[in-house]
């Protein structure tokens, strides 16, 4: 699973253990969520271009770098949404682009409701936030999604994922990386991860 980034961080692994605890109340798990997602993001964005910008210090002038391609983060609604503020306090000058997706509860095969995408992509890289890669579905409908605007580059980052998940979306996708906190065991047979957390979107959001 050459394209298949799984964290080793102990920091990860520390907070995705709260996360996963079903005493663990929304308020802190908005907040590992939150902190879970900044931490994968910094991993992702590893191979960032950059470019060389000398800058004036109060001493000499220093080499230095820009951010150089356009970076567009894109929230899967609903449980993709907490992703979002952790990632954008590392780059600030992102995009936000929302991908309105469900999973029909008997079919588990994703259903669309919110695209208000431009005729024209407006970034060159892409960061899809979600935080259950389950059985790919919903991941693999906002790469295709993704792909038909016209963006270049294309990155997962999420938070568990079932091998399931991971290896439909390699397959559909090979060329897009996903980056993860943890896989974990299976899919239960209402697609849900396991051990996993539960529902992620009702678990950040006080529902279910
Ligand atoms: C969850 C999750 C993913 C999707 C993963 O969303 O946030 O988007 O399921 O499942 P898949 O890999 O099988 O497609 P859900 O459909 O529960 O919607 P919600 O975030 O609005 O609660
Ligand atoms: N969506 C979730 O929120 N949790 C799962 O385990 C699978 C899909």
């Amino acid at each position: 699973m050459s394209n298949v980034f799984e964290s080793q961080h102990p920091l990860v692994a520390h907070k995705i253990t709260r996360m996963r605890d079903s005493a663990t109340l929304s308020k802190k798990f908005r907040e590992l969520v939150r902190e879970v997602s900044a931490l994968m993001a910094y991993e992702a964005t590893a191979d960032l271009q950059i470019a060389p910008r000398e800058v004036q210090t109060p001493l000499a002038i220093a080499p230095g770098y820009d951010l150089k391609e356009p970076i567009g983060l894109v929230p899967i609604l609903r449980a993709g949404l907490g992703m979002v503020e952790g990632v954008w306090e590392l780059m600030p000058s992102a995009e936000v682009w929302h991908i309105g997706l469900y999973r029909d509860e008997r079919t588990l095969k994703p259903v669309a409701y919110y695209n208000k995408l431009p005729i024209a992509p407006t970034v060159s890289v892409c960061l899809i936030l979600d935080p259950m890669l389950a059985t790919g579905g919903s991941a693999i409908a906002t790469v295709d999604i993704l792909k038909k605007w016209g963006v270049g580059r294309i990155k997962f980052v999420g938070i568990l994922a079932a091998p399931e998940g991971v290896a439909a979306l390699q397959q559909a996708h090979p060329d897009v990386p996903i980056h993860i906190a943890a896989i974990d065991d299976h899919l239960n047979e209402h697609g849900y991860i396991v051990p996993g957390l539960g529902d992620a979107g009702d678990r950040q959001f006080g529902t279910g």
